[in-house]
């Protein structure tokens, strides 16, 4: 009696075989599933009566996530995932085996190993559906493809797009997989059976050989190549990326028994470094927001559901929010004060759903159906039936408090009123609402459609059923949430203004606004601190650090580089020039209109590490206090804030963790210096100075 997979045999002998893990909506393949599969295909190969094999999933948007990455963690931390790794191999490859034709009829998401069973059959169909997606995201976690997709996809499509594939961690909709040549077909999915027993019926399949790309000496060529460019991105901070490359460039020259040994020895050699522990730990992360409850999960499920929504301001964020809602079925009703504003937030939405269909991300009807559930208004209108507003006017404590007073009025008591400041108090905008205890923060980043992360600010007064609501809202719409404490800045603006300000500072005392942004790029951030004032925009950045500093002025200081900025209109890249002059059509320089900002040439002469340091470091102490201060309650909720919402250097997993990894004593040293030498801002905080007291670290895994 099978438990993950349903058989059914057709008229013709075709065998359908379906993977539907109970109670669960997806389906991944650990040692359980893999040894029910592998007696299955036993057991198909001994029946001469079978004609065919097709694979399928039961699940609505999920046809085989990958492989159970907790069992892989467990099986690492035991030492024995060598054979779990050979094993998958050697399953796929008695699919690849089968005297009779094998196809995979893909609807949903088909990813790491669910992609590999696919590419160990003859063929692949896949749904047109928008939740299909295929590709191959081990790198992403510090891992390759190791159960034959770093063998087979070059064979398959060829070194250079399986490179392209395998390097990037792409996950592609079912048009772009079958340009590519991932997949046969592209089907209806009603049709997907139909389309794989047409496809089985011619047979073997006559693939292109793509010789003029996977010889050996061609594969030496592109192989130099996509290493240098690896380098230049990754810095060599990403071992899985030239792991994967060395792997299938030289796996493709082998037979295809020694390119899968290849495969297993470099993954069981990447699951021992910190980097890959670090990257699947910040997957985890995200699993564990997308789970994230304030009540019981008893009381959580008696809750009304949020449908009907409200957002108020068509700007930047308000129409993007309203966007990314309408997109997950829920009504908006957008409001701006502004009828031209309205309609530029129109035209901005509407945007955004052409990207989407570019992207396949929507088809036409579900783009339509979308832009369908906003109803736009420039004036005021009945909120009744609304369960949550978004607040997203300008960032002025007194026009949000006209707004609230007025939508405090207009709406049912249980409605929930949410605010997306970026950093005003929700506190203080409680007092205007009578009842203050369903007023919180939704602080969403910009762009909202690429940005993951939402801080869900929570005041002194809001109530935990109205959190709960969010909460559940938040993942509803496909976000991750972190539930932060009320202050200033709340979580991510806070740890990153110290960050921002001392690049600024170092600016002003000298050193290079490129060595400035090199330096931290080189640490592994996405982007350079100035770079990121200039991409923000320097008034806002001006208006977050001033707020932030005022609460915290013993420490943080706005550099007045930043107001002389904001004065002469260098907003950066909105108004052309910042830290950096933006061309038009692309391409930036420094900006030497700005070289009086620099006041004296101390900072000119710094080492590479002293820069990087004063800047890591003034984001690491900051991050530290605010769990000190119980902003957030766990390491793990600045951790994931950060490398969701800055993108702080994933393969360090976070500031603490990287904290962590420096040794808390040896990071209290280093701050003592600097409070010596540079400023006492940078005095350790105190639960920092207490764990080097102790011997504490933030995690006891010692992952790092
Ligand atoms: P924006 O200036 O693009 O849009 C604000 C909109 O609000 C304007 O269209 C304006 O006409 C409208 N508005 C002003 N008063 C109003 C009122 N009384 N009723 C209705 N609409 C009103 O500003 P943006 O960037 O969209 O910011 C909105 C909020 O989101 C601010 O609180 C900001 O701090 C916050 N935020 C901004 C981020 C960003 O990167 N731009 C990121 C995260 C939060």
């Amino acid at each position: 009696m099978n438990t993950y997979f349903t058989s059914e045999i057709l008229d013709d002998g075709v065998h359908v075989l379906t993977f539907d893990t109970p109670a669960s909506a997806a389906n991944v393949f650990n040692r359980e599933t893999l040894n029910e599969l592998s007696t299955i295909i036993d057991a198909i190969a001994a029946n001469p009566a079978v004609r065919g094999l097709i694979f399928l999933s039961a699940k609505p948007a999920i046809f085989i996530a990958g492989a159970d990455l907790r069992e892989m963690a467990r099986k690492t931390a035991e030492n024995n995932l060598l054979e779990m790794i050979h094993f998958g191999q050697q399953v796929f490859n008695r699919i690849t085996d089968l005297p009779i034709p094998t196809a995979a009829a893909i609807h949903g998401a088909c990813l790491g190993g669910g992609y590999e069973l696919c590419l160990a059959c003859d063929y692949r169909i896949a749904s047109d559906a928008s939740c299909t997606r295929i590709g191959l995201p081990e790198t992403l976690l510090g891992l390759l493809p190791a159960w034959g997709g770093s063998t087979r996809l070059p064979r398959l499509i060829g070194l250079p797009d399986a490179l392209d594939i395998i390097l990037q961690g792409r996950r592609l909709a079912a048009v772009p997989a079958l340009k590519r040549g991932m997949i046969d077909a592209v089907v209806p999915r009603e049709h997907l059976i139909r389309a794989a027993i047409e496809r089985m019926g011619k047979g073997m399949p006559s693939r292109p050989r793509h010789v003029l790309v996977n010889n050996p000496l061609a594969a030496f060529v592109i192989g130099s190549r996509a290493r240098a460019r690896v380098m230049k991105t990754t810095k060599g901070h990403y071992p899985a990326v030239l792991q994967a490359l060395e792997v299938a460039v030289t796996g493709l020259s082998k037979p295809l028994a020694d390119s899968l040994a290849l495969e297993s020895h470099a993954i069981i050699r990447l699951t021992k470094t910190s980097v890959c522990r670090n990257l699947m730990e910040a997957f985890f992360l995200q699993e564990r927001a997308k789970r994230l409850h304030v009540l019981t999960s008893a009381a959580a499920k008696e809750l009304r559901k949020i449908n009907m929504t409200a957002v108020i301001g068509a700007g930047i964020m308000g129409a993007g929010i309203a966007q990314w809602v309408s997109a997950r079925g829920h009504m908006v009703i957008l409001r701006d004060i502004d009828e031209e504003k309205v309609r530029n937030g129109l035209a901005t939405i509407a945007g955004l759903y052409q990207q989407g269909l570019k992207r396949h991300t929507f088809d036409r009807v579900s783009a339509r159906e979308g832009m369908d559930r906003i109803s736009p208004n420039a004036r005021e209108v009945p909120l009744t039936h609304v369960d949550l507003v978004i607040e997203a006017a300008v960032e002025k404590m007194d026009v949000k408090k006209l707004v609230f007073q007025e939508l405090a009025e207009l709406t049912r008591d249980d409605a929930v009123l949410a605010t997306n400041t970026s950093a005003l108090s929700i506190n203080e905008l409680a007092t205007v609402v009578k009842h203050p205890e369903r007023v919180i923060g939704l602080h969403f980043f910009n762009p909202v459609h690429t940005m993951q992360l939402v801080e869900v600010v929570v005041g002194n007064q809001t109530h935990s059923i109205v959190t709960e609501r969010v909460l559940q809202f938040v993942q509803g719409i496909g976000k991750l949430p972190v539930v932060v404490k009320d202050s200033p800045g709340f979580l991510v603006n806070r740890v990153l203004m110290p960050y921002l300000m001392e690049a600024v500072t170092l600016f002003e005392t000298g050193a290079s606004a490129v060595q400035i942004d090199q330096v931290m790029l080189d640490f592994g951030m996405p982007m350079g601190p100035l770079r990121l004032l200039d991409e923000v925009g320097i008034d806002v950045a001006f208006h977050v650090a001033t707020h932030v500093s005022a609460a915290f002025s013993d420490r943080m200081h706005v550099p007045e580089a930043l107001r002389l900025l904001l004065q002469a209109n260098h907003l950066g890249r909105k108004t052309g020039s910042g830290f950096y002059v933006h061309h038009a059509h692309g391409g930036s320089e420094v900006n030497g209109e700005i070289m009086h900002l620099v006041t004296t040439k101390q900072a000119r002469r710094m080492e590479r590490q002293d820069l990087q340091e004063r800047m890591a470091l003034a984001l690491v102490n900051e991050a530290a206090r605010c769990l000190e201060e119980g902003i957030v309650s766990e390491p793990q909720d600045v951790d994931f804030a950060m490398i969701m919402g800055t993108g702080f250097a994933p393969f360090r997993g976070g500031p603490l963790r990287y904290a962590d990894s420096l040794e808390i004593s040896h990071l209290v040293m280093s701050l003592t210096h600097l409070a010596e030498d540079v400023h006492p801002r940078f005095t350790a905080c105190a639960l920092l100075q207490d764990m080097a007291k102790t011997g504490k670290r933030f995690y006891m895994d010692k992952t790092t």
